[in-house]
């Protein structure tokens, strides 16, 4: 695939991204593991997260008490976390050639704070470029998900956070939103239907990384 090497690095980037509940932790943890049995350097990492700043950023963005956080005071945080998360652990990593491997990424600020809270995708893509010098992962795997279900899932392992506590008008207009950025760019964002079972969403994941990244990609980091 053209393009699928970061100019960055050597490594390669990949985001995980959808609505709560579709699986993408446990989907980016068995990609991250499929690859290393392969012989590859993965890391796995995650946003609101990845270094210890960006943590206590995530705390401060997903605390129930928080409930009179400005939409922008949230927009600004989450790109607070992901330029410490840039700087501190993404660009390290594919420099070293490692393929990283991330639960969420910018896609998710435009879906969220974007089409969910309302915010100007124009000033999120100033934001953006400010934040990330617009860096897009290589590959995007959307897992997609009706918003009942996903937070049904949640709702089972009692995950709750700030943006769960949001009703399902406001989750659904996030799924639009994904949904929208992969109509956009379908050659970056691959729609994955999360409902079937863990392992079936996997099998799908590593045929996409397979199909996709055939010729570049596979003689980089010797996939086949
Ligand atoms: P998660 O660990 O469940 O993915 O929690 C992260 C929450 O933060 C989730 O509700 C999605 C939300 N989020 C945004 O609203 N904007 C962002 O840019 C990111 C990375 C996450």
């Amino acid at each position: 695939m053209k393009g699928i090497k970061q100019k960055l690095g050597r490594g390669v980037f990949i985001s995980f991204e959808g609505i709560e509940g579709t699986g993408k932790s446990t989907q980016a943890r068995l990609l991250s593991e499929y690859l290393a049995k392969k012989g590859r350097k993965t890391v796995l990492t995650e946003e609101p997260g990845g270094t210890p700043i960006s943590l206590q950023i995530r705390k401060v963005l997903l605390s129930t008490k928080h409930k009179e956080m400005d939409y922008l005071t949230e927009l600004l945080l989450y790109n607070a976390a992901r330029i410490q998360h840039i700087k501190e652990k993404i660009t390290p990593a594919l420099a070293k050639g490692n393929i990283v491997i991330t639960d969420r990424f910018s896609d998710s600020t435009a879906a969220y704070q974007g089409y969910g809270r309302g915010i100007s995708l124009k000033l999120i893509d100033s934001l953006d470029r400010i934040a990330t010098g617009r860096m897009r992962p290589d590959l995007s795997i959307l897992l997609d998900l009706d918003v009942e279900t996903g937070l049904m899932r949640n709702k089972h392992i009692n995950k709750v956070d700030r943006l769960e506590l949001e009703d399902v008008k406001f989750h659904k207009k996030v799924r639009e939103g994904f949904l929208k950025l992969a109509a956009k760019e379908p050659k970056r964002i691959k729609l994955v239907k999360a409902s079937r079972g863990i392992e079936a969403v996997h099998k799908e994941v590593v045929r996409i990384i397979n199909s996709i990244a055939l010729n570049e990609f596979r003689r980089e980091h010797r996939l086949g």
